[in-house]
């Protein structure tokens, strides 16, 4: 039999709830297998930051970094919170995971599931994946302000990209075209974003040529969320940088039925890091404690780890019995909890 150590990170407003709907199911799901995880609990974000003024030590790093996995909920407090700050939980905890552990695949899966309402009216077939840069663009602090609160300040946000940066996570977007409907579309801005732009054309032409059968795209940012509202169907693999990536998975989730659906995985394919698997929505403070949130999103996440961690037959299961719960849900309001349960009931099934 097979130990896996998982990480669990819950996190903050939403995060536990859905968390623990999404450990019901992964228990379900490997009860009586092959297979066990062992979890640790990691208390983060910005509640353990309320209470200790720690974000993310360095002690705590090698600790999640020593595990097979990494499930974490959402973090950030509610935003205004005046004793948050001086916190930067987001940059501190979550972008510091996502950058320590190398995890430069930001894999984010839209699919319009039969029975998800979404808001467009004749959707058709939505089932493409965001393959989005996590270890650069404008998010790695690169940055900074001078004469800053005047009237005169500059503050600079540069984005840092590398070739040896792009080039892995194109290579990686194009083994996914490669695995699946074989098209291939680069988003960016590069009528703008020369610099920055013309490298990720130039590397995404230069690997083409070692995928032939890949119908390769290319859209200016802007326009590509016209098409993801007018003809999501047209896509298959995106890969786009950092920050483009953030906005179009948010909007990718809007139109398959909802953020509370999207899941993700920040990847490491080299596994010399372990991969972090979370729902793409955050805390949700509107919502929080209140048995409101959609749990889906995060047991997805569960599924695509499964899958990452070679454990296809699980993963499916997984997949399968939200594909059933998301048939068969309908309108009628159920709590976190409810949601958990009946997917439990459909992996038992
Ligand atoms: P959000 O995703 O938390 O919420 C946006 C909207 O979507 C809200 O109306 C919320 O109620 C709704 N929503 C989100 N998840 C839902 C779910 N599972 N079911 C039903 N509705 C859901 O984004 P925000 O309000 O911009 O951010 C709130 C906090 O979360 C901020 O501190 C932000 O920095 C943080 N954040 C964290 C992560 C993360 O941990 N990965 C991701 C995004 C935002
Ligand atoms: C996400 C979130 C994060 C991001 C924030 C909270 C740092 O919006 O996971 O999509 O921008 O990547
Ligand atoms: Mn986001």
């Amino acid at each position: 039999s097979r130990v896996v150590t998982l990480a669990v990170i819950p996190g903050d407003g939403i995060g536990p709830e859905v968390v623990a709907e999404a450990e019901k199911v992964l228990d379900a799901v490997t009860a009586g297998s092959e297979v066990a995880f062992e979890k640790t609990r990691f208390s983060l974000g910005a509640t353990r930051y309320l209470e200790t003024g720690d974000t993310l030590t360095d002690d705590d790093l090698a600790a999640i970094a020593s595990h097979d996995a990494i499930l974490l909920g959402a973090v950030g407090g509610v935003p205004g919170d005046p004793r948050l700050k001086d916190a930067n939980i987001e940059r501190g905890l979550l972008l510091k995971l996502r950058f320590s552990l190398d995890h430069y695949v930001n894999l984010r899966p839209s699919k319009l599931y039969t029975g998800a309402s979404g808001p467009l009216a004749e959707p058709g077939e939505i089932d493409f994946v965001v393959v989005r840069e996590g270890t650069e663009g404008p998010y790695v602090g690169n940055g900074g302000s001078i004469r800053t609160g005047t009237p005169h300040e500059v503050a600079n946000e540069t984005s840092v990209n590398t070739a040896f940066g792009v080039e892995r996570v194109v290579r990686y977007a194009f083994a996914q075209a490669q695995r699946r409907r074989r098209s291939l579309t680069l988003v960016h801005k590069t009528n703008v974003l020369v610099h920055a732009g013309g490298m990720w054309k130039r590397i995404v032409d230069a690997v083409a040529t070692e995928y032939p059968e890949v119908a390769v795209d290319y859209i200016h940012v802007d326009a590509a969320t016209i098409f993801l509202v007018t003809n999501p169907g047209r896509f298959d693999v995106i890969v786009t940088d950092n920050l483009f990536g953030d906005i179009l998975t948010d909007l990718a989730g809007a139109v398959t039925g909802g953020i509370g659906l999207a899941a993700s995985g920040n990847i490491n394919p080299d596994g010399a890091f372990p991969s972090m698997f979370e729902p793409v929505h955050g805390s949700a403070p509107d919502i929080a404690g209140q048995q409101k949130a959609d749990p889906t999103a995060a047991i997805l996440s569960v599924a695509l780890m499964l899958d990452h961690l070679g454990l296809t037959d699980e993963a499916a299961r997984v997949t399968r019995a939200v594909e059933a719960d998301i048939a068969n849900r309908g309108t009628a309001a159920r709590t976190t909890a409810e949601v958990g349960d009946a997917i439990v009931a459909a992996v038992q099934a």
